[in-house]
């Protein structure tokens, strides 16, 4: 569809939102208001006159406080005490161009969401500002408030008009439903000591540091995460018929969980890996432009992202025909063996590192047993000269997981890989074995078999406790799942 926008039609957002200030006064002149354009007739002058009337009032009833917004208010408050008398400010970020006037769907960066619990519905260009006071600070929303029905943004600019993209919140709306002060965009004024997220290190790192740790909303919504995702790889096993057929397999399988993931969530975390066959060796396989053909494996990688922004990370691989051949078995379950001795290592006081250590020595030995090193296990495990068996799982086998699927990224190494586990941390645990097509080091029968278990891993006081376990996991398991659901 073609906006009838008064602006150029590459101008960015920050041009758009120049040319269509909200504050402009009501046009009246269709000349004036319509720039000449190679695609559209002006609007007539009747349509100007009458287009900003007629329109009942906003409902002036306000939201109670979303569940997240105490939450939210908790996680500020440990902001406030790291930097007293210092003013943070935390942008949102905005719209990203893809393509000429289409842009990515908006996003907003994970430590806006944190902090303020605006999630899917965030507004593009927002920013959160804790203002210093005498005493801690005063948390301000800035955002572009909806325009008024008098301007000519509210029907003519196609990135934030409510004629073109719905309905947009008022700053009082807002307000009540964070319970947070809010401002108009334009009233937000960068300062030169400002300490700005993704611009200064030492805040960068404190509110990725901060969500190490999930409080209890954030369980419920990594669960719920969970959940859904559950039910999107429960559609790709069931339309595997269907997904077999189809010479883009891999991308049918992509389509399936990604209308589970919009349908029942926000969106995909990530992009959805679907790599049958030889691509499962390929870590991050994204084209999934391959056929999914009877005899082979196939591996999905899939996140759903729930409306908070919160995103499960779970990997499953599948033999295509519904049962595995011995070679795809004993690889699946050395996998899976890997996998268990990560889980029994997780314990609250253990380094976090442990967890990849312990899927190693598995992943070690039996490829040692296969004859597939050059070195015994023993060797391959030293820190110093081994890493044979690291050309068969490149990868890491954990990392934290929250509103961002490789959650708390700039979390310094002594509280991320060499940090102790704690009760309240959530991560992955997901090793693989990829033998890739050409490598000549492992006989045939190996040769573009790839496989991956992935798991979402809660740690609690008790020991750590997987929310992913009711997704079928053992070999037999995964074939009962397919006999089950794809006949
Ligand atoms: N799910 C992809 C990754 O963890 O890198
Ligand atoms: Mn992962």
């Amino acid at each position: 569809m073609d906006a009838p926008s008064t602006s150029d039609t590459t101008a960015t957002t920050a041009d758009r939102q120049i040319a269509d200030s909200p504050t402009a006064e009501p046009q009246s002149d269709a000349v004036e208001l319509d720039a000449p354009s190679n695609r559209k007739a002006p609007f007539p002058r009747g349509f100007l006159e009458t287009i900003s009337t007629g329109w009942a009032e906003h409902p002036a009833e306000l939201p109670q406080p979303r569940e997240q917004a105490a939450w939210a208010a908790r996680r500020r408050a440990r902001v406030s005490e790291a930097f007293p008398g210092r003013r943070v400010v935390v942008p949102a970020g905005g719209l990203k161009q893809r393509s000429n006037d289409t842009d990515y769907p908006f996003r907003s960066h994970s430590a806006f969401a944190h902090l303020t619990g605006w999630g899917r519905d965030a507004e593009p260009d927002a920013v959160l500002v804790f203002e210093p006071r005498d005493e801690g600070h005063e948390a301000v929303l800035y955002f572009r408030e909806r325009a008024d029905r008098t301007t000519a943004e509210f029907y003519s600019d196609a990135t934030v008009g409510e004629f073109w993209i719905g309905p947009r919140p008022a700053l009082d709306g807002v307000a009540a439903d964070l319970d947070l002060a809010t401002a108009h965009l334009s009233d937000f004024q960068p300062g030169d000591h400002d300490l700005t997220v993704d611009v200064d290190d030492e805040v960068t790192r404190f509110v990725s540091e901060l969500r190490l740790i999930k409080d209890e909303y954030e369980l419920a919504e990594l669960a719920l995460a969970v959940e859904v995702t559950g039910r999107g790889f429960d559609d790709i096993v069931a339309e595997l018929p269907r997904i077999i057929e189809h010479p883009r397999g891999e991308r049918v399988v992509e389509g399936v969980f990604h209308q589970r993931a919009r349908s029942d969530g926000n969106s995909v975390g990530y992009d959805t890996i679907a790599a049958s066959g030889p691509h499962a060796c390929y870590l991050h396989w994204t084209r999934n432009d391959g056929a999914v053909t009877p005899g082979d494996l196939i591996l999905v990688d899939a996140g759903v992202e729930v409306d908070s922004l919160y995103t499960a990370d779970i990997t499953r691989t599948l033999p295509v025909s519904g049962t595995f051949t011995d070679i795809q078995r004993r690889i699946y379950e050395t996998v899976r063996e890997a996998a268990d001795a990560s889980f029994a290592a997780a314990k609250v006081g253990v380094p976090f590192r442990r967890l990849h250590e312990a899927a190693m020595e598995v992943i070690a030995a039996r490829v040692a047993e296969w004859g597939l090193l050059p070195v015994t296990a023993e060797e391959a495990l030293d820190a110093d000269k081994g890493g044979q068996h690291r050309r068969y799982m490149v990868h890491g086998t954990s990392h934290h997981l929250g509103i961002d699927v490789h959650d708390c990224a700039q979390a310094r190494r002594d509280m991320y890989y060499d940090g102790l586990l704690e009760p309240g941390m959530v991560f992955t645990i997901e090793p693989g074995l990829y033998f890739q097509i050409d490598d000549l080091t492992v006989p045939e029968e190996y040769r573009g078999i790839g496989a991956r278990i992935e798991d979402d891993i809660v740690m609690t006081a008790d020991g750590p406790v997987n929310l992913s376990a009711g997704i079928p996991r053992t070999a037999d398991e995964v074939e009962e799942w397919i006999a089950r659901l794809s006949r």
